[in-house]
């Protein structure tokens, strides 16, 4: 339920620094609520008719607490024929459908992430409409894939846009039309929101590379064990994923619900054949490169040989990861070198397209992504976080 500020750690070493990034950490987390009723759980005033039923078609009398909304639009109750996270309640967009709401931007520069979930509108469904969500600098295109996990109902990230202090953002859902009178076309349900705002990533001198452990994404809902698509995201600038344009589908995975092998969060590369994910740094010495990283398997039951292809400027090379399905991380890495002030591309691609016996589409864990000079003598700083909260937590007590 609550998504939070996140503040990049790099480069804070001095004490007053790292408690006044303490103060606004949890000043982050105390203020995360950027919409009101995410899951739909206030129910529309002035509804009529049974409630209990699964859809109640919403009318010009209703209003969506927290929501503005126009269209054919009904509200979703949990039941036999409709999954849901957490059950409760949810939004069915259907013809010429929108619903919006606008939130106070708060601190300079943020850039929104958008989490929410999407179910198809009934049962048998031989299409599911598509759905167009869009923030104040980016939209997305999505439709229900059901192929990616275990439920009825998917989560999905969207890079919303940068928005300066006082501003509002406007998100907005709105269902695309269908072409085909089709009654088994099954309109989008929408649920579960969470709103994350990720201030300036800064460059470390343990990673040239930002967002290089993938800990910068849209946020986990707290019960789902699904992670979270990530679909095509062309520019590393509009992506959900800080800093990572995104080839496919990707699974934004978290360590609570799978193999992570680094830090909180991680990735899977699942819709198979060339999907993937690329960034690029512009590397102002021009010389020798080490790209570290691990590679590994979910967790998740997906079985089998995965072949990732990892460039890293003008080098390519194939790793194999023969995966049992029940969590592994191998390390590697690979030596480049680049010319100054040009932009050097990395990029991490499968080459295999996995799936689990249940037919869950699913493939290899890229973490931990690390790019170091190999002429400067800058060494790596693994900061180990319980360390780093007991630091904090003794700075606090001294001050
Ligand atoms: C509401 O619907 C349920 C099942 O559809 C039914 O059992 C119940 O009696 C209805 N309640 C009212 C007040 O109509
Ligand atoms: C309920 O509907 C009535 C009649 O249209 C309207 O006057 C009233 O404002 C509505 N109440 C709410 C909470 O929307
Ligand atoms: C909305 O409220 C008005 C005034 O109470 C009523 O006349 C009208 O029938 C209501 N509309 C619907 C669709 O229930
Ligand atoms: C979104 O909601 C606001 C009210 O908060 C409304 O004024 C605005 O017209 C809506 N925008 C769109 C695009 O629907
Ligand atoms: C969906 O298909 C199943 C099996 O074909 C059938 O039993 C069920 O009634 C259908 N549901 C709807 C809503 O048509
Ligand atoms: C949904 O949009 C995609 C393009 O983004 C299109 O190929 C597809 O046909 C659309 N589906 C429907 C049901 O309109
Ligand atoms: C859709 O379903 C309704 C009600 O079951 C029926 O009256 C209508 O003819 C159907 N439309 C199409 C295009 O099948
Ligand atoms: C998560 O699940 C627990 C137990 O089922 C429930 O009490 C809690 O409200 C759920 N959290 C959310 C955010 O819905
Ligand atoms: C990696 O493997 C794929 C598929 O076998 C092949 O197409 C590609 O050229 C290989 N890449 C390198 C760098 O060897
Ligand atoms: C895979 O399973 C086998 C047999 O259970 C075990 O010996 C092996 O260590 C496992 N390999 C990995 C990479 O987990
Ligand atoms: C790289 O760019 C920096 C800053 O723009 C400049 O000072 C430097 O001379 C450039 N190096 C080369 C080799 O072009």
């Amino acid at each position: 339920m609550t998504s939070s500020s996140s503040i990049s750690i790099q480069n804070m070493q001095h004490p007053l620094l790292l408690s006044i990034f303490f103060l606004f950490f949890f000043l982050g987390f105390a203020s995360a609520d950027y919409l009101q009723n995410s899951d739909f759980e206030s129910p529309p005033k002035n509804l009529t008719g049974n409630s209990s039923v699964p859809f109640v078609l919403l009318n010009e009398n209703n209003t969506i607490p927290g929501w503005t909304f126009q269209g054919t639009v009904q509200y979703v109750t949990a039941g036999r024929i409709m999954a849901l996270p957490d059950n409760g309640h949810a939004i069915q967009l259907g013809q010429d459908a929108k619903i919006n709401q606008t939130f106070q931007a708060n601190g300079d520069y943020m850039e929104y992430i958008l989490t929410f979930t999407l179910a198809p509108g009934g049962q048998n469904c031989s299409a599911n409409a598509n759905i167009t969500v869009s923030g104040p600098d980016n939209q997305g295109i999505f439709s229900f894939k059901q192929n990616y996990g275990k439920q009825a109902w998917q989560s999905y990230g969207l890079y919303l846009g940068l928005s300066g202090q006082d501003e509002t953002v406007n998100l907005l859902f709105e269902s695309q039309s269908v072409e085909s009178d089709d009654n088994s076309t099954c309109w989008p349900v929408i649920d579960s929101l969470l709103v994350k705002a990720v201030e300036n990533l800064v460059q470390g001198k343990d990673n040239l590379l930002l967002n290089g452990g993938f800990e910068f994404g849209p946020d986990f809902l707290s019960n789902s064990t699904e992670g979270i698509l990530l679909d095509s995201a062309s520019s590393p600038v509009q992506s959900p994923l800080s800093q990572w344009a995104v080839v496919g589908t990707i699974k934004y995975i978290d360590s609570e619900h799978f193999f992570v092998p680094h830090g909180n969060a991680a990735v899977e590369i699942v819709s198979g054949v060339s999907a993937g994910i690329h960034t690029e740094v512009t590397l102002a010495k021009g010389s020798a490169y080490n790209l570290e990283f691990i590679l590994g398997d979910a967790n998740n039951a997906c079985e089998g040989d995965f072949i990732v292809e990892v460039r890293a400027g003008s080098v390519a090379q194939n790793f194999t990861i023969r995966s049992n399905g029940t969590g592994s991380a191998e390390k590697s890495s690979i030596k480049f070198e680049v010319d100054p002030n040009a932009t050097t591309p990395i990029s991490f691609s499968s080459f295999t397209t996995s799936q689990t016996k249940d037919g869950i589409f699913c493939g290899p864990v890229v973490d931990d992504v690390v790019l170091l000079s190999l002429s400067s003598n800058s060494l790596r700083i693994v900061i180990n976080p319980n360390i780093l909260i007991s630091l904090l937590l003794l700075i606090v007590i001294l001050w």
